[in-house]
């Protein structure tokens, strides 16, 4: 299967997921951890908004080819031309063609995953993806918990308030209302007394190159034919 993955920084997700689809398929040596980070799937393009992410060259190096879609020519196009009878915002029309884009590249995917993608995906995007094509978000909170942006930082906020001992991530299909689509995994993640921001991120970040593959994994392995 083919999968697609939209970044916009640093790639670890990413990396995650291009180590476990380059594992070799499940042999008996394989550890039971190993095996759980297997992704039996090849990651046909990497997309970013950012043409200075440092996904981008982890791509490269695997060898895998990228694409960089960026929103500015879009809203200097519309700063030209803000009347919007000729032409809707420039967000929607921005998501069309990242999804056009994508298909161009990559006829039908099987999973299209966002790896840190920091845009909100408009119905643009998923109406012309179209509903064959599943997308799934890695969002570092647990359901409904803390939807949006600096989900880590207010966590944390509220760890220091004493309001909580953990927070956790997520993987959940990609709908038009922010963050809230179909759980496919999620886990918690402690908050350790001693913690501060940095150290509770880093022990996401492990938390979640492990997820955004089982979550990969599982999607497969629901929609495979
Ligand atoms: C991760 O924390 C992810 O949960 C969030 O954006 C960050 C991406 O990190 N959506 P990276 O670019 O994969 O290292």
């Amino acid at each position: 299967p083919r999968i697609v993955v939209l970044i916009s920084g640093n790639g670890s997700n990413l990396q995650a997921l291009i180590d476990a689809s380059q594992r070799p398929p499940s042999s008996l040596a394989m550890t039971s951890e190993a095996e759980l980070l297997t992704l039996p799937a090849d990651i046909a393009l990497v997309v970013s908004n950012k043409s200075k992410a440092f996904g981008l060259e982890r791509a490269a190096k695997a060898g895998i080819p990228t694409w960089v879609h960026t929103l500015k020519p879009y809203r200097e196009r519309h700063a030209a031309d803000p009347d919007p009878t000729h032409a809707p915002a420039p967000r929607a029309v921005y998501d069309r063609d990242l999804a056009l884009g994508i298909l161009e590249r990559v006829p039908n995917p099987q999973l299209i995953v966002l790896a840190g993608w920091m845009h909100i995906l408009s119905p643009a995007f998923l109406d012309t993806m179209g509903a064959t094509c599943p997308v799934i978000n890695l969002h570092p909170a647990l359901p409904g918990a803390y939807d949006g942006i600096d989900a880590i930082g207010r966590a944390f906020r509220d760890f220091q308030a004493g309001k909580t001992q953990h927070t956790g991530i997520m993987v959940h299909r990609v709908i038009p209302e922010v963050d809230r689509g179909d759980v496919v995994l999620s886990c918690p993640v402690p908050i350790l007394p001693e913690d501060t921001q940095e150290t509770l991120e880093a022990r996401m970040h492990e938390a979640e190159h492990r997820l955004i593959v089982q979550g990969a994994a599982a999607v497969l392995a629901a929609t495979a034919p």
